[in-house]
């Protein structure tokens, strides 16, 4: 069967079509897939029923396991264990306590892991179970965003860099120093794709603090206007989540979002990250 490509929007996403995420991949089957993740920035693979342990390989067809930083009680239902380099997304409650991280309704815009010096390139995000409606993810292409970018406005934010937090109440009061406890990174405003050789935005709304070495008033106008921009719906996909499907994401030059969902309703979904391969530049 041939590995298809078809289009989800019309400037990211795109579905594939032809490959089986249970079963391991030739190198050529490899090297074609990963060519469309970068054509494309988010894949996504239907219907896909996978263990643990396929949904671990499957990840692991585009570059090597991050390893995770979480609770070790954190079991999803109907599992009796969870293999290491998974995290749960879920709002279902054990003793009132969430089995997942990033549990509830609306995420703003962001990039994973942007507030460490090494972000992970890719997330994989696998649904086990979805509310009736919302907790849709929003996908956001950064490369069409720098190059729509109003001029006056790229001109400004060219070659500069900004702090961000996982917090970033705390950062905001902060001065970007001597702030030990929150985890902050600082990286390139715009960041070129070591893969594509492509410039991408690389801020969001969630978790950029502030432009190094500007006054924080005019700074604090620019990232406005930068946000806002980076968002505009007509480089936006919309995901509507079926169980069993494979998302996996480019956040070098993505980014993306959460839109509500009810509250009474359980949402589940299986999580792992690929560690980068340098530093942004
Ligand atoms: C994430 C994330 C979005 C979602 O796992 O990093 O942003 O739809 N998830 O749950
Ligand atoms: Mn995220």
């Amino acid at each position: 069967m041939a590995i298809e490509a078809i289009p989800l929007s019309k400037h990211i996403g795109a579905e594939i079509r032809g490959v089986d995420l249970t079963k391991p991949w030739d190198e050529a089957t490899k090297k074609k897939v990963y060519g469309f993740w970068l054509d494309h920035l988010v894949l996504l693979f239907r219907g896909q029923e996978l263990t643990q342990e396929q949904f671990v390989a499957s990840t692991g067809n585009f570059g090597r396991l991050a390893k995770l930083i979480r609770p070790a009680e954190f079991r999803p239902p109907g599992y009796s264990r969870l293999l290491d380099n998974i995290m749960l997304i879920s709002n279902i409650r054990e003793n009132g306590i969430p089995i997942g991280a990033l549990p509830d309704g609306e995420m703003w815009f962001h990039h994973d892991m942007l507030h460490v010096e090494m972000p992970h390139k890719g997330t994989c995000l696998y649904s086990v179970e979805v509310p009736s409606h919302g907790g849709n993810t929003l996908f956001a292409n950064g490369y069409r965003a720098y190059e729509t970018m109003p001029k006056d406005l790229r001109d400004k934010l060219e070659g500069k860099r900004a702090f961000h937090s996982y917090n970033l109440g705390e950062l905001k009061r902060g001065d970007g120093k001597g702030v030990p406890h929150v985890k902050q990174a600082s990286h390139p405003m715009f960041r070129t794709h070591e893969e594509t050789g492509r410039k991408a935005v690389y801020f969001n709304r969630l978790m950029t603090a502030r432009i190094e070495g500007m006054d924080p008033e005019e700074g604090d106008k620019l990232l406005a206007a930068a946000f806002d921009h980076s968002e505009n719906p007509e480089w936006v996909y919309e995901h509507v989540w079926r169980p069993h499907d494979l998302l996996l994401w480019d956040n070098r030059c993505s980014m993306h979002a959460r839109t509500d969902f009810p509250e009474g309703e359980r949402r589940l979904m299986l999580r792992t990250t690929i560690e980068g391969d340098v530093r942004p530049t």
